[in-house]
């Protein structure tokens, strides 16, 4: 049951917010992918995608675009979206789960997607990894349906077994 009474508030993310993001993402992953990928990958992509550096990096990059989503002042999740090979791609989208289910995920979606039609983009495309039903439910639910499969080396000897997603605008 969703409920549709919480006051979100969306800022881009900004360089002082850097730790704050990094240690969301790795509270969130922890609740999440166990179970889905190993620990040995979790700490491994955490390091590749949220290491502070790469989002400093991220924070420079005209291409991209990080959002994250309060709740009555407090940091709950975000969203980062960029242009990838010539697509709109919902990159990342997490939320604390004291807060899941609530919309807030949602509202990111409605943020990013508003984003691209603006920019002209026909759809907007993501990668989920096959088993994380939740996340799947939750995007279907926005309006993506799963387009193709993909098995991805990311390096470290890892791979991403995902879904891609595209939700037309
Ligand atoms: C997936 C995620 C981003 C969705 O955001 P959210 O704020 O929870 O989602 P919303 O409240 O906007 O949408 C709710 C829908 O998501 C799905 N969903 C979310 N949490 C769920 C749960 N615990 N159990 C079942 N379905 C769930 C359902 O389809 C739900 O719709 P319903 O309540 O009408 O059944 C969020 O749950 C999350 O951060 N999950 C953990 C991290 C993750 O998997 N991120 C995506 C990586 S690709």
């Amino acid at each position: 049951m969703s409920s549709t009474t919480l006051a979100i508030e969306i800022k881009p993310v900004t360089p002082p917010d850097v730790p704050a993001i990094a240690a969301l993402a790795r509270e969130i992953w922890q609740a999440t992918y166990p179970g889905i990928i190993t620990q040995e990958q979790i700490d491994f992509m955490l390091e590749q995608r949220y290491g502070h550096e790469r989002l400093y990096d991220d924070l420079e990059d005209a291409d991209k675009w990080l959002d994250q989503a309060f709740v009555a002042g407090r940091r709950i999740g975000f969203a980062f979206s960029e242009l990838y090979k010539g697509e709109f791609k919902l990159d990342k989208l997490y939320i604390h789960p004291d807060l899941q289910r609530q919309g807030v995920g949602g509202a990111l979606i409605a943020h990013v997607a508003a984003r691209a039609k603006k920019l002209g983009y026909p759809c907007v495309i993501l990668a989920v990894n096959k088993r994380n039903e939740k996340a799947i439910a939750s995007y279907r639910k926005y309006g993506f349906s799963v387009r193709e499969t993909v098995v991805a080396d990311i390096g470290g000897g890892f791979v991403m077994d995902d879904f891609i997603m595209e939700k037309p605008l």
